[in-house]
């Protein structure tokens, strides 16, 4: 039996985030690097170094450093150890500078080239920084040479940004055979800006590894919603790749408490912020199914946020990932509640109209449940009756398909008949072709227009035409399933994203629209149940 884990009665408080303001998108290049390349452990390997950049973005303008004076003291160079991250500051007009001896003996380094991997994350900018900007006025320079070190002749040197408070880059060196030490040379170093003084202030953690990058940002939310209703989030994790020595936790922001684009891919600044309203712990054990799914409540009504998934690597002081942020609103309407946890239709997690008596108070959220799945599981009975007089476990020969056992079909109609008795509900405003609009007191069948009796008006989200397409394929013909053919009968009872206006489908069957505010939503064009009868869209159109 599916349990979904209810993670937490959270209660946002109205914190404001002192970055706030309003964001204007400046186009940024971050490097981006695909945390899913990550296996079980954390190292990460050689085929890890997949860095996202917009070949459209505008070219980098390099940075300039600030006026330096004269050559540096190499005893204050700060030495760094593998996968040893430290948290320093910068002040402006001066630098901070750092060496680092790879192991020529480790299983990492290469028997001509040394790699070395430089990761940075953006704890804190000057006071008077412009948060809405990617720039961080901040460059970390690189050498293997001692002399264009010891010169601090930043153009002979290889320059990583930091931007919107992430930095990686990887440190190559071609070994020569009589050369037996090699030393990387890092200087930290703010560019120059008109406004700064020797008060402003850069704070940054940093770390170098021949083995891996320890900060790291990524392009893919890797969290998704499932459904929402007016106070409850159903989230899938799926491409979660729990492990040892790291631990996932979701930031969820209130309405406009955003993490100001400056920091925004930034761990340290992430981890450190106190803007969130809450954070989500998200364990193997918290989450249900291979789509790791969970439930966060205690949200309000109609209200949007901003959430953000981190990894922490917990071996080390500091260090972790930033997945992309994600929007989401919730429902405006009570009349759908977020079903889940049923004992038979254990694969239902979505919302479902409420009950006139749930609405009035009269009826828990268990009874209400009970109540669909009592009513579905009524409906199977005769069903798997009939199953029984069909020769099942028999001789391949004799049963009624070589390759669909009744395991299959008992699946595929089990499926088929939750969607068909507990409908998916979603507020009346996205009614449409494939979302059928259903006033108060009305429903899909009798059950739902007597027993249920919506209080409220809604609209249906109809079941996916493949989950009838399933039962035709997996049962044996004599139950004589039969599925509408035509476009137009299809489209009384079942959704199909073929049929879907094409500008508002994505790939994977999900509508995306923009609600009264402007807010996106977005939502599954149909109703589908049962992993295997996840939509697989036709074309890319
Ligand atoms: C280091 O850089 C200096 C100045 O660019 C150059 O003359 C020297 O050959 C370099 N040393 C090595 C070992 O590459
Ligand atoms: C290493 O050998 C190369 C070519 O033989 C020579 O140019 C270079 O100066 C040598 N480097 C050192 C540090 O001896
Ligand atoms: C660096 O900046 C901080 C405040 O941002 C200030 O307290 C400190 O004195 C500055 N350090 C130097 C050496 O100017
Ligand atoms: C889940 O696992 C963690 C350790 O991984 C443990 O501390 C926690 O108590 C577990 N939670 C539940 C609800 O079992
Ligand atoms: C977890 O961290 C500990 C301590 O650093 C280390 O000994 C262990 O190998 C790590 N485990 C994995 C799976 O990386
Ligand atoms: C940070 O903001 C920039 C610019 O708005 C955006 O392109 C980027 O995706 C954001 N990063 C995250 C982690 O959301
Ligand atoms: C649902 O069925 C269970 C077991 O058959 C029964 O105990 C329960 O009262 C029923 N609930 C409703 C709401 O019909
Ligand atoms: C969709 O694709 C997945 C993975 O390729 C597959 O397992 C599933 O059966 C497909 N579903 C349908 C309805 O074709």
């Amino acid at each position: 039996m599916a349990l979904l884990y209810r993670i937490s009665n959270i209660n946002l408080v109205s914190l404001q985030f002192h970055f706030l303001s309003i964001l204007f998108i400046l186009a940024s290049r971050a490097w981006a690097v695909e945390l899913m390349e990550i296996d079980a452990t954390i190292a990460l390997g050689s085929n890890f170094h997949k860095f996202d950049a917009n070949p459209d973005d505008p070219p980098i303008v390099e940075p300039e450093p600030h006026e330096l004076s004269g050559p540096i003291e190499f005893d204050n160079m700060t030495n760094l150890a593998e996968s040893v991250p430290v948290k320093d500051s910068v002040n402006y007009s001066t630098l901070v500078a750092y060496k680092f001896e790879p192991d020529l003996d480790s299983e990492w380094t290469h028997s001509y080239q040394i790699l070395v991997y430089i990761s940075a994350s953006l704890c804190g900018l000057p006071d008077t920084w412009d948060t809405d900007l990617s720039e961080n006025g901040l460059t970390l320079y690189y050498t293997f040479n001692e002399t264009v070190a010891q010169s601090t002749d930043t153009n002979e040197m290889t320059a990583i940004k930091f931007r919107n408070g992430y930095a990686e880059g990887l440190a190559e060196m071609q070994m020569q055979v009589n050369v037996s030490e090699y030393t990387l040379y890092m200087l930290v170093i703010p560019d120059s800006c008109a406004e700064c003084t020797s008060d402003s202030s850069w704070v940054y953690e940093f770390a170098v590894s021949q083995k891996n990058l320890l900060f790291l940002y990524d392009v893919e939310p890797f969290i998704s919603v499932v459904d929402v209703d007016y106070d409850t989030v159903i989230f899938e994790a799926g491409r979660i790749n729990f492990g040892k020595n790291r631990s996932y936790g979701m930031y969820i922001f209130e309405d406009g408490s955003y993490i100001p684009t400056s920091l925004n891919q930034s761990w340290c600044a992430i981890s450190e912020s106190t803007g969130y309203g809450t954070r989500i712990e998200i364990q193997e054990n918290t989450t249900e199914s291979t789509r790791n799914e969970f439930l966060v409540s205690g949200l309000e009504i109609s209200k949007h946020y901003s959430a953000v998934l981190v990894v922490t690597f917990t071996d080390i002081p500091y260090g972790g990932g930033v997945f992309k942020q994600f929007e989401f609103t919730m429902s405006t309407s009570k009349a759908c509640k977020l079903a889940y946890s049923l004992d038979f239709c254990n694969e239902v997690a979505y919302a479902v109209p409420v009950s006139t008596e749930f609405y009035q108070g009269g009826e828990s959220w268990e009874q209400l449940m009970a109540a669909y799945d009592n009513y579905s599981q009524s409906l199977y009975t005769p069903f798997e009756y009939a199953m029984q007089q069909i020769p099942c476990d028999t001789e391949l020969s004799a049963r009624y398909s070589p390759i669909r056992t009744c395991d299959d079909c008992k699946y595929s109609y089990k499926q088929w008949l939750c969607s068909v008795t507990i409908p998916r509900c979603i507020s009346p405003s996205h009614a449409g072709p494939q979302n059928m609009a259903y006033d108060a007191g009305l429903g899909r069948n009798h059950f739902i227009e007597q027993t249920i009796n919506p209080p409220l008006p809604y609209a249906e989200v109809l079941p996916c035409l493949n989950m009838c397409e399933a039962i035709v394929r997996d049962c044996p013909s004599d139950f004589g399933f039969a599925c509408p053919q035509s476009a137009d009968l299809v489209q009384l009872s079942y959704g199909d994203p073929n049929f879907d206006d094409p500008d508002q489908t994505t790939e994977d069957g999900v509508s995306v629209t923009s609600d009264l505010f402007g807010y996106v939503q977005t939502y599954r064009a149909c109703n589908f149940m049962g992993e295997q009868n996840v939509q697989n869209t036709t074309s890319a159109a």
